[in-house]
């Protein structure tokens, strides 16, 4: 039986929870099968499920889930009249429903893969919506150009907060990151608010995207370099620890894990092994100050905490962990 074609997608997001009508009446005039090259029946995209949109053996890309694009347009707080810049913008399917959500704003996107980023502009503009644009680049480095944004939704997997989306938020701006967590082997979400200058919010939900390339994964592959440098640091003990390692990954932005996980202080490191961390050079004090923060909280996990970041003139992360209240 033929669907109702005005109802592609809203009777099934509000059976996941979504009651905004104006994302659910978005999702119900974009197409999604002109975003998604299948020879499948085209009523099969309409369903909640990832699909993947383009895979040359180096760049891969997907189409989100639905009610998670949805979520993440309810945490971004879209408006009729927001301005947003969505990061790793694939085909174009999220940049083009966040559109028709944001219909006296603008939707910029920033997408790594030149193919890509010609296909989105081109449906889009055959579609004739015209308040939505993507642009090839490294989208660490955000979109200077347009800024101040009301929202920046980063649909790709990121190694860090980036300094520059800091920056390009406007004061009480909405940002909505998944954070590549390696020692999680995931990327839960992270939706802050900038008040007063800093980043603060906590971790929503689990999710899972492609990691992030360019800057993003090169800062993170700089902390081998790092560890390279401290090898020979001589052995200086060992020390129990309590703290979650996805917390003390995030919270210290000093954790480099390939098959094992190393803490890279600026004169030592550590590695776990078990429930200890093995000390090699001066790293005690820089873990000792991280427990005590993390104690501070009532020893909490990585969703149940509130965080509060800032960055340093290098543009590096620093995070201050509190208690989440749900406030
Ligand atoms: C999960 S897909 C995006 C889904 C997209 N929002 C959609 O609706 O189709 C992630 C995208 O991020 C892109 N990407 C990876 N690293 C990037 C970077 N540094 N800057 C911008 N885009 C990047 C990938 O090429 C991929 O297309």
């Amino acid at each position: 039986m033929e669907r109702n074609r005005s109802e592609r997608f809203s009777r099934l997001l509000r059976y996941y929870g979504v009651e905004n009508e104006d994302i659910l009446a978005a999702f119900d005039e974009v197409p999604r099968e002109h975003f998604i090259a299948t020879k499948r029946n085209h009523w099969n995209v309409y369903l909640d499920e990832v699909v993947v949109t383009y895979n040359d053996g180096v760049n891969f890309s997907t189409s989100s889930q639905p009610s998670l694009m949805a979520m993440y347009m309810c945490w971004g707080e879209l408006k009729e009249d927001s301005v947003v810049l969505e990061i790793g913008s694939g085909t174009g399917y999220n940049a083009a429903v966040m559109s028709r959500v944001c219909r006296k704003g603008m939707v910029y996107g920033v997408e790594y893969v030149k193919e890509m980023v010609e296909f989105a502009n081109d449906t889009i503009r055959t579609l004739g919506y015209d308040n939505v644009l993507i642009t090839q680049g490294d989208g660490y480095f955000g979109l200077q150009e347009h800024a101040p944004f009301d929202a920046i939704i980063v649909t790709v997997g990121a190694y860090t907060i980036s300094p520059y989306w800091y920056r390009q938020l406007g004061e009480n701006g909405k940002m909505v990151v998944p954070i590549n967590l390696e020692t999680l082997r995931s990327n839960p979400t992270i939706v802050l608010r900038k008040t007063n200058g800093r980043l603060i919010g906590a971790f929503t939900s689990h999710t899972r995207f492609i990691k992030m390339k360019g800057e993003s994964e090169r800062k993170y592959f700089e902390k081998l370099e790092k560890l390279r440098s401290l090898e020979k640091c001589k052995y200086a003990g060992e020390r129990r620890w309590w703290m979650p390692l996805d917390v003390t990954e995030f919270a210290s932005q000093r954790v480099y894990c390939s098959t094992e996980v190393y803490y890279i202080g600026n004169n030592g490191y550590a590695r776990l092994k078990g429930d200890r961390w093995l000390m090699f050079g001066n790293v005690e004090e820089s873990l000792e100050k991280l427990e005590e923060a993390w104690n501070n909280t009532g020893r909490k996990g990585l969703f149940r905490l509130r965080y509060s970041i800032t960055f340093d003139e290098e543009g590096n992360m620093e995070v201050e962990m509190g208690e989440n209240r749900g406030t």
